[in-house]
């Protein structure tokens, strides 16, 4: 048994769709399902014995400590957090809360819990925390990818809150000796992606016929990486990485913004062409930018090649075209995901802007 945490968002339920396709040992997914966790993501394990879900907050130490007296995992992945960078600028609070706290409460239940068990298992015992690269700060144009060696500057409260949460992890297993690993990836993609985020948001802005939101000048790099190969990484991590260790995880896919939005247009114009003929390019709109947008993300992975022999399985040509597809035939789920807090949101941020520049609906 494993306890995963976050298991209803983007990564967290890919992982739990991969992990129950590859092997029997079950699940306990505690998720809070705030506006990010999906449980019609999870659906297909409806009836399904292994995958035990419970809805409710990392933060909730009585509520952790008993689900981990009851089903005695072996190992908690903890990938619930706050995760949108856009979000922790303009309400940075639900970060420190989730991300730094609940991360903070997390880690004493299981130090409660792993304290106490007999010496075979608290041995095998493991706490996979789920980073990310954004702690390291900016790259220039020239500066070589973050390594594990890079120093944390993390330059947005998002990215605090993750670089303070791994700082938690860190003095765990230092002071307490709780068998920790943490991995660090790059931006992931695929299916089940929030359409707050670039990728999934482009795919379906376009296919609304409305403006593609591109900020500033679109040339920011960030490194992609497939959404099953983070989880395959993150298996990989938690049966052989070295206690106390950090892993980089990343794709060796470094694009500018504005070449990602031009790829999912032409898949778009190959794939589902516009009524009229011309590209989904059309729809491109420059808005204004992040503040403290951070230029160029880019991950090397080596450590976790030389130490555990991961590489990831898709090349970025064949995870996008996959991701567009899975968008084009699921878009029951991109409907359900698109009301309530999130629409409103997205409303507030964006659609006054593009109004003004005469670009919604375009
Ligand atoms: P997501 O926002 O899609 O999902 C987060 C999930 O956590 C949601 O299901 C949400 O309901 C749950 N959650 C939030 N607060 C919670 C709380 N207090 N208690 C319990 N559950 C809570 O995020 P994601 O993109 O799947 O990211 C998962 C993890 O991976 C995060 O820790 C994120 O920082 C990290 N990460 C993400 C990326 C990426 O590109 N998406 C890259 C590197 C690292
Ligand atoms: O690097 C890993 C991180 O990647 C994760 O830790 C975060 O949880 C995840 O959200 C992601 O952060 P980014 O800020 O890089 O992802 P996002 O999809 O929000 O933006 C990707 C790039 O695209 C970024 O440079 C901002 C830009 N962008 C984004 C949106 C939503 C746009 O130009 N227009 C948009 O509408």
């Amino acid at each position: 048994m494993i306890l995963i945490t976050g298991g209803a968002g983007f990564i967290g339920a890919n992982f739990v769709l991969d992990w129950l396709a590859q092997n029997d040992e079950p699940v306990v997914n505690l998720d809070k399902l705030t506006y990010a966790g999906n449980p019609e993501t999870l659906a297909s394990l409806e009836g399904d014995g292994r995958h035990v879900f419970v809805q409710g907050d990392i933060g909730d130490s009585k509520l952790v400590d008993r689900l981990l007296a009851e089903h005695k995992p072996r190992a908690v992945v903890n990938f619930a957090a706050e995760s949108h960078v856009d979000r922790s600028i303009h309400g940075p609070e639900d970060f420190v809360e989730t991300n730094v706290l609940g991360t903070f409460r997390l880690l004493e239940s299981v130090r409660g819990h792993w304290s106490a068990l007999p010496a075979d298992q608290k041995a095998a015992f493991r706490f996979l925390h789920v980073s990310t690269d954004e702690v390291y700060g900016s790259l220039s144009a020239t500066d070589p990818a973050f390594t594990e060696e890079n120093k944390y500057e993390p330059n947005s409260p998002y990215s605090a809150s993750k670089a303070a949460s791994d700082h938690l992890v860190r003095a765990w297993h230092h002071t307490y000796g709780l068998p920790v690993v943490t991995t660090n990836c790059s931006n992931n993609y695929g299916p089940f992606h929030f359409p707050e985020k670039l990728i999934p948001l482009m795919i379906v802005n376009a296919l609304a016929g409305k403006a593609l939101p591109v900020y500033g000048d679109g040339m920011q790099v960030r490194d992609w990486l497939y959404v099953k190969d983070h989880c395959s990484a993150i298996r990989r991590v938690l049966e052989g990485g070295r206690l106390g260790e950090t892993y980089n995880v990343g794709g060796w896919n470094e694009k500018p913004n504005i070449e990602i939005v031009n790829t999912v247009c032409a898949l778009l114009d190959e794939l589902r062409p516009r009524a009229d003929g011309k590209s989904y390019r059309e729809q491109i709109s420059y808005v204004t930018d992040r503040p403290g947008h951070d230029r160029r993300y880019a991950i090397d992975a080596r450590k976790l090649e030389r130490e555990l022999g991961w590489k990831p399985a898709e090349t970025f040509d064949t995870g996008i075209r996959k991701t567009v597809e899975w968008y084009l035939a699921n878009g029951e789920w991109v409907a359900n995901v698109q009301s309530g807090a999130y629409r409103e949101w997205v409303e507030k941020q964006y659609d006054a802007e593009l109004a003004a520049a005469g670009k919604a609906g375009a």
